[in-house]
């Protein structure tokens, strides 16, 4: 048996699509565990480009079982959009399970992700807009609507009904804005209802099975570290679990059936959206990064902000979803960049520390403690072996590892399936 969970170490677009995709080409099951089409996975083959956001990454290897856990939120629109997508490039999704329990982003969720953002002022926390806070509320308000219910019409129509009166009481008297009609969403979702219920069911029995049978499975995290709900840069996160223990959860699989935790970094860190980032670049080095690593959102297209690796981000990853090994992907954008630093550690009044601090005010009196390292030039995207690398660049990947305490276990110089590099332990 070989269960693996991957997750995103640091605020998500590190390149968790591709290397998913690379590690599905052997494993029988790919789990997408929560979060929803917020996430933005680009997989890279043969040199067509696939973006997916709610469909796992496993989706593009035939054979692969693709399962959508109950902790995923779903919008039925985007999920039937990208299902089309694939058939059309001849993709097959035979083997997609969606879970009868997964929630559903309706039209009001969206409405008021965008009102409340609104609201918020100059407080917004920059969400993509999709809806997923709001579903998520009512996720844990127990007043959602579930996969289950959107594929039983009664259900649906009593459930819709019940929550458009509320829904619009807020949208119209709290917020000022254009009430949502019941009629309509359920005319428009009783047509999806009958393109995703024959994926519709109970995923949890398929995937113990599956663990049992010794097959190999990979969870396909969204997201990342710093956006978990509670581990996170709170309230500038997300609103599910991107840590490995949110796979246990929003896939219905126990802790003792997960064998192994990956985590994904990249060779420098971003962040879309608003809150806190230490290690932020506000100058020409982080205009450059942004360029050459093409720092634009999968999801909504807005610019990465970017700045310096921290290890006290990865450290503070490893340590709380208990990563065995790590992949450093876009190395391959740091080329030619001069001079690297690394964040070693937070300077706080007369101290350093290295945990991430657990509140925004404390984070605030910390200032990144840098570790000068020389640069490498060069293309290196057409390298495949640890040994081929410039010395500056293996000396950089070693130093990460020393200051994170884990194994590099792959080291990405370009998008490609082909374009990583396997360290050997
Ligand atoms: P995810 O959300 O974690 O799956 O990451 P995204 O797909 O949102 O963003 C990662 C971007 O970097 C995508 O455009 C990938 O094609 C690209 N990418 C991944 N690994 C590498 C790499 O090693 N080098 C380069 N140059 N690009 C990469
Ligand atoms: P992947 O899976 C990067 C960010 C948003 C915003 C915050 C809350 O591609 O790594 P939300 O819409 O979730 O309520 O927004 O979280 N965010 C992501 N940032 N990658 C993602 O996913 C993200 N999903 C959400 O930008 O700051
Ligand atoms: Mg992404």
């Amino acid at each position: 048996m070989s269960t693996t969970v991957l997750i995103g170490a640091q605020w998500g677009d590190e390149g968790k699509g591709k290397i998913t995709d690379i590690l599905a080409q052997k494993a029988q099951v790919v789990v997408r565990s929560q979060g929803g089409n917020n996430a933005g996975h680009t997989v890279e083959v043969d040199g067509t480009v696939y973006k997916l956001h709610l469909l796992p990454s496993g989706i593009l290897n035939p054979q692969t079982l693709c399962i959508v856990g109950n902790g995923v939120v779903i919008d039925p629109k985007v999920m039937l959009g990208e299902i089309e997508q694939m058939q059309s490039k001849g993709i097959s999704v035979k083997n997609l399970k969606i879970d009868a329990r997964a929630h559903v982003i309706m039209p009001y969720h969206i409405e008021l992700d965008g009102l409340s953002e609104s609201f918020r002022g100059k407080g917004e926390i920059g969400t993509t807009k999709r809806g997923i806070g709001p579903c998520y509320m009512d996720k844990a308000e127990r007043s959602g609507i579930r996969m289950w219910d959107l594929i039983n019409p009664v259900t649906f129509e009593q459930k819709v009904r019940e929550n458009v009166i509320l829904k619009n009481k807020i949208i119209e008297l709290v917020y000022g804005g254009k009430p949502v009609s019941a009629d309509e969403i359920i005319t428009e979702y009783s047509e999806y209802a009958k393109a995703l219920a024959p994926y519709v069911t109970d995923t949890t029995p398929i995937l113990y099975n599956a663990i049992k049978e010794g097959k190999e499975v990979l969870f396909e995290g969204a997201q990342g570290t710093l956006l978990d709900l509670d581990l996170g840069t709170y309230p500038y996160v997300t609103s599910s679990h991107p840590v490995s223990g949110g796979a246990c959860i929003g896939a219905g699989v126990g802790p003792t059936l997960i064998d192994d935790c990956i985590g994904v970094a990249k060779a420098y860190t971003t962040r879309v959206g608003k809150g806190p980032f230490p290690t932020e670049l506000f100058d020409k080095t982080g205009d450059a990064i942004r360029k050459k690593g093409n720092e634009f959102g999968t999801t909504t297209g807005r610019p990465r902000r970017c700045g310096w690796f921290d290890a006290v981000i990865l450290g503070y990853s490893v340590r709380t979803s208990g990563l065995t090994k790590i992949v450093i992907n876009k190395l391959d954008t740091l080329s030619d960049i001069g001079p690297l630093k690394i964040c070693t550690g937070y300077k706080k009044g007369g101290e350093i520390i290295t945990e991430f601090p657990a509140d925004l005010s404390e984070l605030a009196l910390c200032t990144p403690v840098y570790e000068e390292l020389e640069g490498w030039s060069g293309d290196i995207s057409g390298v495949r072996s640890f040994n081929e690398l410039p010395q500056n660049a293996k000396n950089y990947i070693k130093r990460i590892e020393e200051l994170c305490g884990v194994r590099v276990w792959m080291v990405g110089i370009g998008p490609g399936r082909d374009q990583n590099i396997l360290i050997e332990a």
